[in-house]
């Protein structure tokens, strides 16, 4: 552990505020995000004390598990995926706060059952009426159970009562739009979270302080200075038995519509009047507004998808996609997008965003990369025959951090010019482990600030710019109407093509 003295930037790092004493209800808790996620994050952040110390878990799924089986599933959960016991003593002061209770979500005897049981809880546990309720049901269920939670009276207190609901939020833009009625119709929009992990991480905040805090970066942030924008979000996993859920989504959705429409919007977004959660999104959802792919009478020069096929990863041979366990052998569902995005606005005008994600991919590495206009004449001889263009890169994740790329003369006696990076990274300026995303995310709620959570419209906005795409690539295809790529291995040669148009190349990470 680095101590102040040696690193004063640690000073005021802890200033967290404390939710109030709560029941956390996760529906789907016999899955694999609470056990492998949320609740070694929450454990995290209770033995770090910024949980009260009332915090009070109750699992409800179909299973019929006891209240200790929960507890030692949870614990397995914290010691296999999260940061470890530390001590049994901890672990049994925070397990004393777990709580199952086996329900249907389509019978309202079930929320019944809960609504009775965590009055008791609010009695046992001092909890005092505060609720969140976490929907990580497979997303067909997002409807049903909201309702069943309106209709049981669970939902009432725009001041107690708070939703939280997971990922895709819809499958396109008329149903997110029917999701949004549902929610609508039982609580008021300040009490929903629609939660993007993404949003959670250290360096995705970090890219509206890094804009609006500094005064150097805001004037060259525009079609300007900047000739184009690459965001990548790289993985090296599979589907990691995922096939159920892939199969019916692919990258477009799993991704592109969240995840990355997040990472996009706060770099191209205007500057917000305030911090307020209001005031965040307002921003967001104009930027995305304004955004369409870049060519919609032609959308292979907008977009390209693609698949894995077998190939190597660290030296070991890995599957394709098709061969993966519940795949269809002969599945189009891609596991490839890329995209080239345009912003109808003053400041963006002419400028391509390009989106790329992927499983499989050699690197798992994400990164916004702000590519800037090249000196309108250059007078030195260059290592790479012309100087390369300065790159500002924001380090989603791993080593997160920024580095700004420009030129300098080599040593020697000739003028000649090279590339190299001035780098800031995370760990080693402020020797602090990152928060986890779902931790930072889930403490918000609890707290109820949602800047950090997707509006109704925000989300509404982004499934409206990839509907072209949605409807071209749902309908039947030939097994061979989707380009491949080796995994181990970076993108389809038809994704550089989508770059090479207009003369820019991927990076390579
Ligand atoms: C999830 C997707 O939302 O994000 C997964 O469903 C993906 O398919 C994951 O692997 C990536 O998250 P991270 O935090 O590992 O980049």
């Amino acid at each position: 552990m680095v101590t102040l003295l040696e690193n004063p930037l640690r000073i005021g790092l802890q200033q967290d505020r404390i939710p109030e004493p709560q029941i956390l209800v996760i529906y789907g808790a016999s899955g694999d995000l609470t056990q492998r996620k949320l609740v070694p994050a929450l454990y995290q952040m209770r033995l770090e004390r910024k949980l009260p110390a009332e915090l009070t878990i109750v699992g409800v799924a179909r299973r019929d598990w006891t209240h200790d089986y929960f507890r030692e599933q949870m614990r397995i959960g914290v010691e296999e995926f999260g940061g470890g016991l530390q001590s049994e003593e901890l672990w049994n002061d925070f397990a004393k706060g777990l709580f199952y209770c086996s329900g249907n979500m389509d019978q309202q005897e079930s929320y019944q059952k809960l609504k009775a049981f965590l009055s008791e809880l609010d009695e046992l546990r001092g909890t005092r009426g505060n609720r969140v309720f976490y929907l990580s049901v497979a997303p067909a269920f997002f409807g049903e159970a909201i309702q069943q939670l309106g209709a049981a009276g669970m939902l009432v207190d725009p001041k107690k009562h708070r939703l939280v609901i997971e990922k895709p939020f819809g499958r396109d833009l008329s149903t997110a739009q029917v999701l949004n009625r549902v929610v609508r119709q039982v609580c008021a929009e300040e009490q929903v979270y629609r939660i993007d992990h993404y949003l959670g991480k250290e360096t995705v905040q970090n890219l509206m302080v890094f804009r609006f805090a500094n005064a150097i970066f805001e004037p060259l942030w525009n079609r300007q200075f900047v000739d184009h924008v690459q965001i990548t979000v790289a993985e090296t996993v599979g589907l990691e038995g995922r096939a159920g859920y892939y199969e019916t989504s692919g990258a477009l959705r799993d991704m592109v519509q969240n995840h990355l429409m997040q990472v996009f919007s706060l770099t191209a977004m205007e500057a917000p009047n305030s911090l307020d959660a209001d005031s965040i999104r307002n921003e967001k959802v104009k930027v995305l507004q304004a955004t369409h792919l870049a060519d919609i009478n032609n959308l292979d020069h907008s977009a390209i998808r693609g698949q894995y096929t077998p190939g190597w990863m660290k030296g070991k041979p890995v599957p394709g996609y098709r061969d993966e366990e519940g795949a269809d052998p002969n599945s189009t569902t891609p596991t490839y997008v890329a995209l080239k995005l345009h912003i109808d606005n003053w400041r963006w005008k002419g400028v391509p965003f390009y989106l790329r994600t992927g499983k499989r991919m050699p690197k798992k590495v994400s990164e916004i990369a702000i590519q800037f206009k090249e000196v309108p004449y250059l007078m030195f001889q260059s290592a790479a025959k012309q100087a390369n263009p300065n790159v500002l890169a924001l380090r989603i994740q791993p080593n997160e951090g920024i580095s700004m790329r420009f030129e300098v003369k080599t040593p020697g006696n000739s003028l000649r010019t090279r590339s190299v990076d001035m780098d800031f990274r995370y760990d080693t300026a402020f020797g602090k482990p990152n928060t986890d995303a779902y931790a930072r995310l889930l403490i918000d709620c609890m707290l109820g600030d949602q800047t950090l959570f997707t509006r109704d419209d925000e989300v509404e906005a982004s499934w409206k710019i990839i509907t072209p795409l949605l409807e071209a690539w749902d309908a039947p295809a030939a097994p061979d109407a989707i380009p491949f790529y080796e995994a181990g291995t970076w993108e389809p040669v038809e994704a550089e093509l989508l770059l090479n148009r207009n003369g820019h190349r991927w990076r390579r990470l």
